[in-house]
């Protein structure tokens, strides 16, 4: 494993296969009346967030909790940076406050690279997400999911996906989910189709390690797991299609497409969902929609990341909890 963690392309396979082995120890601590380990006690994170978040902000300050770091929460909105401070300052300011690691969510895309490299902390850093580059946690969190539902908890262990096709449609064009799920499914031996309107498929696409495909309704028969992606409308400048009502026509998941799925097929979302838009709400709420799921396994995944990244040799979850560590 290396020190940081900025982009799901620097996994090699049998560092993401250990990070979700590891996420499925973290997932008992979470069935524990007490969910909480001593693993990272005297540890400080800074949750640095530069741009909105619900879900990774939320599961990565309750992973922090659940092994004990002291974790301390920045938004860019109430600080110095709308007096505008630079990323360099910020930085200075938690390295001389002698953080461990931070994590951070940034519009511009490199920031987290920028911070890693730059010499200004020496602090492991962990990109939440930055601007249509990367949100590495949020793939191993969908390949943890996708290979519990269709290998299973126990027989996925050790595991990768190999030859399982999966589907990602909408907004390619700005999303990080889709570029960090291409270059770690593509690690872990998948088959990735990417469906969007040719307006939001980006350019150099070609380079990627999947295919790209136009039509939703001819994909969907052959799919393990078909992942929507919101319409990011905050990054958009111009006009990528004609009307809402057109987009979800073509590209939006209800439930007469997902009957198109073979039975074992399941439906996947980052979140936020813009219900009506990419996805109905009633596939939104049906059992094959792993969305929720999601969710929590989120919280498994960056108690794994924290823990291998931070954790050095200490055993992940052997000792019983409550018990002092040296
Ligand atoms: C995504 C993000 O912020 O990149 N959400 C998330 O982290 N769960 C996707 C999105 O905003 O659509």
């Amino acid at each position: 494993m290396q020190r940081h963690l900025i982009s799901a392309a620097d996994l090699t396979r049998d560092d993401a296969v250990l990070i979700l082995d590891t996420a499925e120890e973290m997932a008992r601590v979470a069935d524990r009346p007490i969910k909480k380990l001593p693993t990272l006690r005297g540890r400080t994170i800074v949750n640095l967030f530069f741009e909105d978040s619900t879900r990774t902000r939320i599961s990565f300050e309750a992973a922090e909790k659940r092994l004990s770091a002291d974790v301390i929460n920045f938004t860019a909105k109430g600080s110095s940076v709308s007096k505008g401070e630079s990323l360099k300052d910020t930085a200075q300011t938690l390295e001389a406050m002698g953080v461990d690691a931070v994590v951070i969510r940034h519009g511009a895309s490199g920031a987290p690279y920028r911070l890693a490299n730059s010499g200004w902390i020496d602090a492991a850093v962990i990109n939440a997400g930055d601007g249509t580059h990367q949100h590495p946690t949020q793939a191993l969190l969908d390949a943890f999911t996708m290979r519990r539902r269709l290998i299973g908890r126990d027989a996925g262990l050790g595991q990768d996906l190999s030859g399982r096709r999966i589907t990602v449609v909408g907004d390619v064009l700005h999303s990080r989910v889709a570029r960090s799920n291409v270059d770690l499914l593509h690690t872990l031996g998948a088959e990735v189709t990417l469906v969007a309107p040719p307006t939001l498929v980006p350019v150099g696409v070609e380079n990627w390690p999947c295919e790209v495909s136009y039509d939703l309704d001819s994909t969907l028969p052959k799919c393990d797991a078909v992942m929507m992606l919101r319409v990011q409308r905050e990054r958009m400048n111009a006009a990528f299609f004609p009307t809402e009502r057109e987009y979800s026509r073509r590209y939006g998941l209800d439930g007469d497409r997902m009957a198109r799925l073979p039975e074992h097929a399941i439906v996947m979302h980052p979140g936020p969902m813009v219900r009506g838009m990419e996805i109905t709400a009633e596939v939104a709420d049906s059992d094959r929609c792993t969305a929720v799921e999601q969710v929590s396994n989120g919280v498994s995944i960056r108690m794994a990341v924290l823990y291998l990244l931070l954790g050095g040799n200490e055993p992940a979850v052997t000792r019983p909890t409550g018990s002092e560590e040296k």
